[in-house]
């Protein structure tokens, strides 16, 4: 069902990945997991074989522009959250819970949960933290809505930890790491993203839990791995993590592509004829003129607007 080691993706059924076959990949096909914030992006990551979908709140920077994740909405979230879903035919969309939607309570936890399935088309939900939000998680998961967990730089805490900076690398910050994605699996999270960490405590992680751990900047033992869509496809020039491998410059040939429209529209090469419509002819009043409605029959049905 999965590509060789390093190939493309072979054919897969055209249905939903579950959590339980997620959670069977522990040790087996490493999970690929990216961000996604809109049907058309989505569609072409599941078509290129992503495993997992996630509507990140990194959102709230590569989307909205903020310096940080902080000000992501509940609302923001189910909105992306139901364009990437429309596009997802295999794989699996989670959804990030937004700063201060879990912090506050199990309680609210468990409504913004309820919210992001109810209203924003997730399978599961994402949240930050480790041993101080396991009850959180437990809530949720008894709700019958699979959580994944977040351990090692969890951006919603930026301020506390002075910058986006790699986590874990004194005893004291490492057992930390460990014991919270040990909590977080015991209140039944299906998998644990570990975020900017040593890769030997990423190992140390993935071999003490038995849910998958799906890094970003964790090295290449977790059971998956994790990217920015816009990071992968270098599309987002403004932070450039160690870790983020670009696949390819698509940033580099939208500007050429603009760089190219903008040069033929100024040069009245743009539109050719073969961009054209055919000419009404209502105002010759040739005797073989169409009306209107059947040259507007000719536009393609996602360009009408009424
Ligand atoms: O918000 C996000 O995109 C994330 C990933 C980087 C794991 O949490």
């Amino acid at each position: 069902m999965y590509g060789p080691q390093g190939g493309a993706p072979t054919a897969r059924p055209a249905r939903k990945i579950t959590v339980p076959e997620i959670r069977a990949r522990k040790g087996g096909t490493p999970l690929s997991m990216i961000t996604a914030y809109d049907f058309t992006m989505a569609r072409l990551l599941d078509e290129g074989g992503a495993d997992i979908l996630l509507v990140g709140d990194s959102l709230g920077m590569v989307v909205q522009g903020h310096p940080t994740t902080l000000p992501v909405t509940v609302d923001e979230i189910c909105y992306h959250g139901r364009a990437v879903a429309r596009g997802a035919r295999h794989a699996h969309v989670v959804g990030d819970m937004p700063f201060m939607s879990f912090q506050v309570s199990a309680e609210r936890a468990l409504e913004n949960a309820g919210k992001m399935i109810k209203e924003g088309g997730f399978e599961s939900v994402k949240l930050e933290g480790g041993e101080e939000v396991a009850d959180h998680v437990r809530r949720i998961v008894a709700a019958g809505i699979p959580v994944m967990g977040h351990v090692g730089l969890t951006p919603q805490h930026v301020h506390a930890m002075g910058g986006f900076k790699v986590q874990g690398k004194d005893v004291e910050a490492a057992d930390r790491v460990i014991e919270g994605a040990r909590a977080l699996e015991e209140a039944g999270a299906y998998a644990i993203v570990l975020e900017a960490i040593p890769p030997d405590l990423a190992e140390e992680v993935t071999a003490a839990v038995s849910v998958p751990t799906i890094g970003i900047g964790a090295g290449p033992t977790c059971d998956g791995q994790v990217l920015v869509c816009y990071d992968l496809l270098g599309m987002y020039p403004d932070l450039k993590p160690k870790f983020a491998k670009r696949f390819a410059e698509v940033g580099e040939q939208i500007i050429a592509a603009t760089q190219a429209y903008v040069g033929e529209v100024q040069g009245k090469s743009f539109p050719a004829a073969e961009h054209t419509f055919k000419p009404s002819g209502i105002r010759r009043s040739l005797p073989d003129a169409r009306p209107a409605a059947l040259v507007a029959d000719e536009i393609p049905p996602h360009w009408q607007t009424h």
